[in-house]
Formats: structure tokens, sequence, C-alpha cells
């Protein structure tokens, strides 16, 4: 039995003692595999450490079928499977030498065997390997699939859900832009309405003013023509004394500044209404100096103001020229004075209106009426300018004269018009308006 007490050394060096050297060839030596065979795991990490690097086999005595692994960190690189097959064969005397001494083809064959076992573990491994990842790698595939459908079929259904939502869109937006038509509609029939409402009323205060003033043009003319018939009959008679002929003249006098004044204020209210269909062809423009066209309109309000408590301070600057519409200058004017007069100092005995012109800048007139008479509530101030809003209906106001001012300004003069007021205090009025007025009117 190989497995003798006495371990066999293979190599040329001197075998340690108690041990058993085979005889080998320098060429073996180098080119075969030297075999050891032990009695243990002691004995051979003591005698072999020197020789290590060179052991290509080794065989263990049996009952100690160890790892080699477990024998020492310095033997790890040994082949230890060549040595285990041939010992495995037959474990007789003398056969460890035998392959010891194995020939090249046959140590050779052991190590194709070894590394295409070891190749063949290698490729288990790796076809293991593969297939695994083959799996992982189809199971990959199969949920990538199973996502894609569920992406596509999600897709379809917001494709689906936007098109619903785009049919409800358009279909609200139609709905919404008939809505908006049908707004707008009516608020030009309500704007229609409250013209013609204020139309009516506007109509009915005209005809009130104006039944006043010609009821007694009417009635004085018509006592006129009577005088005047009995004075044709008494001089036809012959009967015409001079006292007679003077009452005569005198009453018709009388009559006739009845008439004038009458006739006058009617005339004041028609041209007045007349105002507001006025377009920008009956409008005259001029070159003008603007002191010109204020000291003109105040000579036709000074009546107005002659015999009241009130009165108009002053504050022009006289180096303003214009190339505008003085009528329309003049109807402004006219028309804040009056709404003084009629509205702020109602019921008081005194008022004082100021007027202001300057040059708000190189091309723009600033023109500042205020009043320091009864003010406007704050409710009523935002409907000043609307045409048709007055607080003295059926008293004189049809509710134009601010309206009148505010679409002359912006209309025609191309300027801005703003009110501010602190009840009780007066009321402010700031116009501003061009220099040069616009060529053509804006609305
Ligand atoms: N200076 C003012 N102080 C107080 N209230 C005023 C003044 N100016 C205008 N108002 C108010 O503004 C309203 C509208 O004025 P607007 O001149 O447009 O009409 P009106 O004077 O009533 O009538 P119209 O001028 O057509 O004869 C007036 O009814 C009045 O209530
Ligand atoms: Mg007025």
């Amino acid at each position: 039995m190989a497995t003798s007490a006495q371990p066999m050394w293979t190599t040329l060096a001197p075998a340690p003692e108690g041990f058993t050297r085979v005889h080998l060839g320098k060429r073996h030596l180098l080119s075969g595999p030297v075999v050891v065979l032990v009695p243990d795991l002691a004995t051979l990490a003591a005698v072999v450490p020197d020789y290590a690097a060179r052991m290509q086999g080794i065989v263990l005595t049996p009952g100690h079928g160890m790892q080699l692994a477990q024998i020492s960190p310095v033997l790890w690189h040994v082949q230890l499977e060549s040595a285990q097959v041939a010992v495995a064969a037959a474990l007789a005397p003398g056969w460890l030498a035998a392959i010891a001494m194995a020939d090249l083809a046959t140590q050779k064959l052991f190590a194709v065997d070894a590394k295409a076992e070891r190749t063949e573990r290698q490729l288990h491994l790796t076809r293991h390997d593969y297939n695994d990842l083959t799996k992982r790698l189809l199971a990959q595939v199969h949920d990538l699939t199973a996502a894609k459908n569920e992406l596509c079929e999600l897709n379809q259904h917001l494709e689906s859900r936007v098109k619903e939502r785009t049919v409800d869109l358009a279909q609200a937006n139609t709905h919404l832009s008939k809505t908006l038509d049908d707004l707008q509609t009516t608020q030009k029939e309500l704007v229609r309405t409250a013209q013609l409402a204020g139309l009516g009323s506007l109509v009915a205060g005209i005809a009130h003013e104006l039944n006043t003033p010609i009821g007694t043009a009417l009635t004085a003319a018509t006592a006129l023509a009577h005088e005047a018939c009995l004075i044709q009959t008494q001089f036809a008679d012959g009967q015409l004394g001079r006292k007679a002929l003077d009452q005569f003249l005198q009453s018709s006098t009388d009559i006739s500044d009845l008439l004038e004044r009458n006739l006058t204020r009617a005339a004041e209210r028609i041209g007045h209404f007349k105002q507001v269909a006025v377009d920008g062809g009956s409008e005259e423009r001029h070159h003008f100096e603007l002191t010109d066209v204020i000291s003109g309109t105040l000579s036709f309000l000074a009546p107005k103001l002659q015999g009241t408590p009130y009165h108009l301070a002053l504050e022009l600057d006289h180096c303003i020229e214009m190339d505008s519409y003085p009528g329309a200058i003049s109807q402004v004017l006219s028309n804040l004075v009056g709404n003084a007069l009629l509205h702020a100092f109602a019921e008081r005995n005194t008022g004082t209106m100021r007027l202001r012109t300057a040059l708000r800048d190189a091309t723009t007139l600033e023109l500042t009426f205020s009043d320091d008479g009864k003010g406007v509530a704050p409710d009523q101030l935002p409907h000043l300018f609307e045409p048709f809003y007055t607080t003295k209906f059926g008293q004189g106001g049809s509710g134009l004269g601010l309206y009148i001012v505010y679409t002359q300004v912006r209309d025609l003069m191309g300027g801005r018009v703003e009110v501010s007021s602190l009840e009780g205090q007066g009321t402010h009025f700031c116009v501003t308006v061009p220099l040069v007025a616009p060529r053509q009117r804006l609305r």
C-alpha cells in the first residue's frame, strides 16, 4: 500500500530525514509532476514548504480527505485533482512512483482533462448564468411589453378623452360666443331703451321749458296785436289822441321787451338742444387767442350774473393761442357757469366761481373751473357726464349740459374733462385739450 509510513519525496533535492527519495531524471523533474505521499497534514506542512512552488500533485493517505486549501495557503496553487484521480484508480504500492514518473503525454492528458473539466464547469456556470440572464431578460421583455401595452392603452384612452374634451370645449365655446352675442344685443337694446327713455324725458323737459317763454310770448303778441287793432280803429275814426298813441308806444315797447326776453330764452333752449346732435362739420375751426374767446363768452354770460350775489374770479394766461373750436370752448364755459348758478348756488346767498387757464405743457391747455357751492354727492358724481342725467328734471334741467361738455372736449377738441367734488364744499372741473385740435372729429 502506498500509504506506508514513509512518505516519498520526489525531488532531486536531498530527501529530508525519514523520507524515501524517488530517483528521477532532471528532465522528468522539471517537466513532470512532483507527487508527495504524506501520512498527515502536519508532515506535509513540515517537509514541503520549500518545494511547494514546484509541486503539481499531492496525495494524502486515506482518512485525510481534506481540501488542499485547508493545508496551507502556500500550497494553494498545486493541482490536487490529477494526483487524486491517479491515486483513486489504484492505491497500490509502486503506483505513486509511477504517477510521479508518468510520461509527459499522460501528464498533459491529466492537465487537459482537468482543464476540460474546469472549462466544462465554467461552461456550465456560464450556461447557467446565460440561462438565468435570458430568463431575466425575457421577464424584463415581458414586463416591458406589458408596460408598453398599458401605455398604449392609456394613450388611446387619453386621446379619446382629449377628443371628448375638445368637443366639449368647442361646444362650450360656441355656447359662450352665442351668450356673448346675446349679451351684446341685450346691452345695445338696453342702451337704446335708456336713450329713448332719456329722449322722452328730454322732449318732455324741453316742451315744458319752451312752454313758458313761448306761451308768454304768444300772450304778449296777442296783446300787442289787440292794442294795434285798437289804435288802428281809433286812427281810422280820427279819434287817436296823443296820449293814446304814447300809451300804445309805451306798451308796445314793454310787450316787445317781454317778447324778446321770452323768445331769447326759448331760442337758448333750442340752441342748447341742437348741440346734442351737432356734428364736427357744423363746428367752425379757427386760429384764435383764448382770452378773446373767454371775454366774448363772459360778456354773453354777464346778464346772467348781473344782480346776483355770485362772483366769477379769473386767473387767465393771456398768451395762449389755439387752433381749435372757439364755439366749443364757449359752450363748455357757459355750461359750467350755468350749472354753478343753477345747481351749486341754488338757495345760497353767496358763491364764488374761479376760472383759470394755463399751459399744462407746450402743446396742452389746462382750463379749470370751480365753485364753492353745495357740491355733488359721491354716488351722483360718476353719472355727471352721462346724457340725460339731471337732478333738476322738470325744473329746467335736461341732463345734457355736461354731456355736451364731455363730447365737445373729447370728441371735437381731442381732450379730456374730469370732475371732483366734496359735498358741501364745491365742485371742480378740469379740462385739458391740445392747443391744436385733431384734424378729424374722434367719434
Ligand atoms: N357745479 C355743480 N354743482 C353741483 N351739481 C352740479 C354742478 N354741475 C352739475 N351738477 C349736477 O350734475 C347734473 C347734470 O348736469 P347737466 O349740466 O348735465 O344737466 P342739467 O344742468 O341738470 O341740465 P341742462 O344742463 O341740460 O339744462 C345736474 O343736474 C346737477 O345735479
Ligand atoms: Mg346744466
